[in-house]
């Protein structure tokens, strides 16, 4: 059992989904059949964290409120804090320091998609160091877009840098950050950036200066995938709709990884299952019960 906190943030202007996110929050868009904030939620879940603070903009927080409440449903317990402006990913371990109080997190973008086999072992892996921060590198083919990752010639991080114009690597860190007890501090150190944003690479140089920063890479069995476009918003939910109608399963059910870990037992499962009724997503939570019972 983890004592780690987990963060979702869910607020942001979406600007490049526009005009789809002037009504509604991206985070609340479906990706292909849930809403995408199910997603990084299930991630959290899968590293075992239970306590999540959730930080969205003012207009929306109701929305996501009424979508998934106070998370007692899943065996989870959610605090909601809003971002009264979208001043950066740094920003986060601010809004969320009292929240916080002196744990180590582990905070996923809203808009963030991970799947693969092994990512529950990666995430214990990152989970068990105490100490410092692990972030996880992925090969993408488009780096300048994000956070680029620099190794040296003996493959240790160099430097990490936001969006550059000519990237040292195809390593992009993807948004997924389990950073100790220190991060709130260290956010606070942050200056605002050109583009007058509270930057997540300065919270992550700050560990990387004093050699407390591991990039683990995500290797190419993982699929990660953001959503940011309205190109790859239509990729994600082609991803999951193949994988699903493939195998028959869900991917991002969090009843289904709340039943799997005992933070709910078969009769709230049951109860889910006649909430969302002859849905797919209803049989499936149906089958759930029917498998575990055979
Ligand atoms: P971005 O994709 O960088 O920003 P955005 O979602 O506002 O979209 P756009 O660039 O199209 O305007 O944000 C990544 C994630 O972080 C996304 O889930 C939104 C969230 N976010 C916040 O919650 N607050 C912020 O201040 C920022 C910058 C992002």
């Amino acid at each position: 059992m983890t004592t780690r906190k987990g963060i979702i943030l869910a607020g942001g202007t979406g600007s490049r989904l526009w005009p789809i996110t002037r009504g509604v929050s991206k985070q609340l868009l479906p990706v292909y059949d849930k809403p995408m904030i199910y997603y990084p939620l299930s991630a959290l879940m899968l590293a075992g964290i239970r306590e999540i603070a959730i930080i969205t903009t003012p207009e929306d927080q109701a929305q996501f409120q009424r979508l998934i409440g106070d998370g007692g449903q899943w065996g989870l317990a959610f605090t909601w804090i809003i971002q009264p402006k979208p001043e950066g990913l740094a920003q986060a371990y601010l809004l969320a320091e009292d929240f916080l109080s002196g744990s180590a997190s582990a905070m996923v973008l809203g808009d963030n998609i991970f799947f693969g086999h092994g990512l529950p072992e990666l995430m214990a892996a990152a989970d068990a160091q105490q100490q410092g921060g692990t972030v996880f590198g992925y090969r993408v083919s488009d780096p300048e877009r994000y956070g680029v990752v620099a190794f040296d010639t003996q493959g240790q991080v160099q430097s990490i840098v936001e969006k550059p114009a000519r990237p040292a690597s195809n390593y992009a860190v993807t948004g997924l950050y389990f950073l100790d007890g220190t991060a709130p501090q260290r956010a606070r150190a942050v200056t605002p950036s050109a583009r007058g944003e509270l930057e997540i690479v300065s919270v992550l140089e700050s560990y990387l200066g004093e050699g407390a920063l591991t990039v683990e890479r995500m290797g190419r069995g993982y699929a990660w995938l953001d959503t940011g476009t309205h190109g790859s918003l239509l990729d994600a939910g082609n991803f999951v709709r193949t994988l699903q109608d493939r195998q028959g399963t869900q991917v991002g059910c969090p009843e289904e990884i709340a039943y799997a870990a005992g933070w709910i037992d078969a009769e709230r499962l049951r109860a889910h299952a006649e909430t969302y009724g002859k849905s797919r997503y209803g049989r499936y939570l149906s089958d759930l019960l029917r498998e575990r019972a055979e």
